[in-house]
C-alpha cells in the first residue's frame, strides 16, 4: 500500500450544454490546463487534516463525526468526499491532504469540481478502493451535493475526472455514456479564449436553485421524468401556463439540440461553424433562462464584434467566465476589444487567456 499518493485533476471549461445536465440532456465540456493537485499521506490519528497552498491554517475534522456543513467553506468540499467514502461503507483511517489549486476561485472554471476530484482520486488510490470512473462520480457530487449543499448538476465532476486531451467529452447525462470528441483547436488555426469577468459567480444561492426547481415543475406539468423526454416544444409551450417555465423549457431543448449540433460539426471537422451554436447559446441563456450578467453580455458582444467566430457564457452564470472562439490572428483584436469594452462600463479588467483540451484527472510521480 502507498504511504502517499498525488493525483491532479483540471477546471473545465463546457463548449455548450448549459443547465441541460439536472435535465438529464447532453453537455460537451473540455479540460483545461489549470487544475488542483491533491496530496494523501495517511496517519495514525482520528482526524482528517486538511491544508491548502492558497489559504493560512488548515483545517481539522473529526473523522467520527463528519456531518454536511455548508459553512465549512473550502475544506468541506474535501471533508465531502471523505464522508461519502465512509457512507460506501470504506473505513477511511487518519489522513493529511494538501492541495494546490490554480484555478481561479469563483470563475465558473470549476475550482470545486478539480478539488473534489483530485482528492476523490487521491485517496482512492491511497486507500487501494479501486473506484471507477462512476464510483468516483458519485463520489464527488456528493460531496458537492450532501455536505456542502450545492444542488449541482454532475457535469463538472464528470468532465474532470473522464476528459482527454484534445477532446472535448459529449456527455449524456441521463445515462452517463460519454464520447471523446476531437477539438484540434490549433490544427484549425483557432484559439479558445478564456474572458473570467472577475465577476464573482454564486452557485448555492437561490438563483441555481429556483432554475432547477423551476425545471422540475416543468416535467411534472407535462408529463415527463425530465425535460429531456419533451420531444414537441411547441405543444409544450402552449400547455404551461407559467411564462418563466415556458422559457426555461425553451432553453433546455433548444440547447440540447445546440449540442448535438456542434457534435455532428465537431465530427465533421467543421469546427469554425460551431460559432453561430456558441453565441445563439449565450442569447438564450440571456433571454430565455436568464442566468447571464452585465460583465458576461459585455465579453460576448465585444468579442464577437471585434471577430470571434462565436461566444458565450460559460458554466453556471451570474458572472464568472465567458468562452470566445477566435482565429488565432484575431486574439489581440478580440483581447484588446473586451478590455476596452470592460474599462468603458467601468468593469474589472478581466483576466484572459486561451485553453487547450486537456487532460482529465491523473496519477503524479
Ligand atoms: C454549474 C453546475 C453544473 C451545471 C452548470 C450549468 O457549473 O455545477 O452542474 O449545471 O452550472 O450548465
Amino acid at each position: 500500500m502507498p504511504s502517499s499518493t498525488r493525483w491532479r485533476a483540471p477546471g473545465r471549461v463546457n463548449l455548450i450544454g448549459e443547465h441541460t445536465d439536472y435535465n438529464d440532456g447532453f453537455v460537451l465540456p473540455l479540460a483545461i490546463p489549470h487544475g488542483c493537485t491533491a496530496e494523501a499521506v495517511r496517519t495514525d490519528e482520528t482526524e482528517l487534516v486538511v491544508s491548502s497552498a492558497q489559504k493560512d491554517q488548515p483545517a481539522r475534522f473529526g473523522l467520527a463525526d463528519l456531518r454536511p456543513d455548508p459553512g465549512a467553506g473550502w475544506a468541506g468540499y474535501v471533508a465531502g468526499v471523505v464522508r461519502a467514502l465512509q457512507h460506501n461503507g470504506t473505513q477511511v483511517p487518519g489522513l493529511r491532504i494538501s492541495v494546490d489549486s490554480d484555478v481561479p476561485p469563483g470563475s465558473g472554471l470549476s475550482s470545486s469540481a478539480a478539488l473534489t476530484c483530485s482528492v476523490a482520486t487521491a485517496v482512492d488510490d491511497l486507500l487501494e478502493l479501486g473506484l471507477d470512473r462512476g464510483q468516483l462520480l458519485a463520489v464527488t457530487r456528493s460531496a458537492e451535493n450532501d455536505f456542502v449543499g450545492a444542488p449541482t448538476g454532475g457535469m463538472d465532476q464528470l468532465a474532470s475526472l473522464n476528459c482527454t486531451a484534445g477532446h472535448a467529452l459529449f456527455c449524456d447525462m441521463r445515462s452517463l455514456r460519454s464520447d471523446q470528441v476531437p477539438l484540434d483547436l490549433a490544427g484549425e488555426g483557432l484559439v479558445l479564449l478564456v474572458i473570467d469577468t472577475r465577476a464573482e459567480h454564486r452557485h448555492s444561492d437561490g438563483e441555481y436553485g429556483r432554475r432547477r426547481q423551476g425545471c422540475e415543475r416543468a416535467a411534472a406539468e407535462l408529463g415527463v421524468p425530465a425535460l429531456r423526454d419533451v420531444t414537441d416544444l411547441d405543444a409544450a409551450l402552449t400547455r404551461l401556463e407559467d411564462e418563466e417555465l415556458r422559457r426555461y423549457v425553451r432553453h433546455v431543448l433548444t440547447e440540447n439540440q445546440r449540442v448535438l449540433d456542434a457534435v455532428r460539426l465537431l465530427r465533421d471537422k467543421r469546427v469554425r461553424d460551431i460559432g453561430a451554436l456558441l453565441s445563439g447559446s449565450h442569447a438564450s441563456l440571456r433571454d430565455d433562462y436568464r442566468v447571464s450578467a452585465p460583465e458576461l453580455d459585455v465579453a460576448v458582444e465585444s468579442a464577437e464584434g471585434s471577430g470571434a467566430l462565436g461566444a458565450r457564457m460559460t458554466g453556471g452564470g451570474f458572472g464568472g467566465a465567458a468562452i470566445a472562439l477566435v482565429g488565432q490572428d484575431d486574439v489581440g483584436a478580440v483581447t484588446d476589444a473586451v478590455t476596452a469594452a470592460f474599462a468603458a462600463r467601468g468593469f474589472t479588467a478581466p483576466r484572459t487567456f486561451s485553453v487547450l483540451p486537456s487532460e482529465g484527472a491523473h496519477r503524479l510521480p
